[in-house]
């Protein structure tokens, strides 16, 4: 199975602190570790070490970041021989209380010279994988284009709306499978899914809009899918959160992995759960994912 992905690729500077520092606080930080991240490189890693052959579309900086960026793609499956070099590789600060949640400062650098020209360059590899999978750290124009090739040439297209933003229906009527969090949905569609009345009432706006599938990923509620025959809720796994970074990408890189092997959207999202639950308890938006998945 072929997967393509088109975003980012960042060093994460990871702080542990006991809460997420307030406006104008001044808080001393217990721990610190440098740890590989970017949305589109989370995704990737995870489908390449779950076994898909995947392929990265992106930039890293021309500096040593960027280097170890590559390397450690590479190293996890990840072909990167369409990953440029320019600039400087982005950078996530990111805090991660105690409790588990995290708050990101995000410094696109590389990540904002992926242009639609290069994308396009790459028109061949984006026809002829079974998947593309996107998000929104990169230019938004270069979204668009990636998804318009890849959805002409009848390929699935898995949009991940991170993070959150408005989206032009150019895009949207290209996306196979949506997956919003909570807060990226209500962005989208203006409607708070706070019942399944609402939820439902956000995934048909987004249906109508020409996507194929929504995905409504729900933290320790669980994931909730949509589309034009069926709905339905899959739990979460239940886990002791150690770090919930990088659980939304790993989502999407094992949704991407199962249903090019042939899932069905309720057995891919219960795959996919599986394996974002268990990149919460680990440190950092990349552990190992053991062969057992
Ligand atoms: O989704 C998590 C990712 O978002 C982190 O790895 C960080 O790089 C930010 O881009
Ligand atoms: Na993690």
């Amino acid at each position: 199975m072929n997967i393509t992905v088109v975003g980012s690729i960042n060093i994460d500077l990871v702080y542990r602190v006991p809460h997420i520092v307030r406006e104008g606080e001044t808080l001393h930080s217990t721990s610190h570790s440098i740890h590989f991240g970017g949305k589109g490189s989370n995704q990737a890693v995870t489908a390449g070490q779950l076994g898909a052959n995947v392929r990265f579309i992106g930039k890293v900086g021309a500096d040593a970041f960027g280097e170890q960026a590559i390397e450690n793609m590479e190293s996890k499956n990840v072909r990167t021989d369409l990953v440029g070099r320019q600039g400087s590789t982005g950078q996530a600060i990111i805090q991660v209380s105690d409790s588990g949640e995290n708050s990101i400062v995000l410094f696109p650098g590389a990540n904002f010279l992926v242009t639609p020209n290069q994308v396009e360059q790459e028109m061949d590899v984006l026809r002829t994988s079974d998947a593309l999978l996107l998000q929104l750290e990169i230019p938004l124009e270069s979204v668009t284009k990636a998804a318009g090739i890849a959805a002409r040439a009848g390929k699935t297209v898995i949009l991940n709306p991170a993070p959150a933003r408005e989206l032009p229906d150019e895009l949207l009527r290209n996306v196979t499978i949506l997956t919003p969090n909570e807060t990226e949905l209500k962005q989208l569609t203006g409607i708070d899914p706070v019942d399944e009345v609402e939820l439902r009432k956000a995934c048909d706006v987004m249906l109508a809009k020409g996507v194929g599938a929504v995905v409504v990923t729900l933290g320790s509620k669980g994931a909730f899918y949509q589309d034009e025959t069926e709905f339905g809720w899959i739990d979460a796994v239940e886990v002791e959160p150690v770090d919930t970074t990088g659980a939304g990408d790993a989502f999407n890189g094992a949704l991407a992995v199962a249903l090019c092997r042939g899932d069905s959207i309720s057995e891919a999202v219960k795959y996919a759960n599986q394996v974002a639950g268990f990149v919460v308890t680990k440190m950092g938006a990349q552990p190992e994912l053991k062969a057992g998945f």
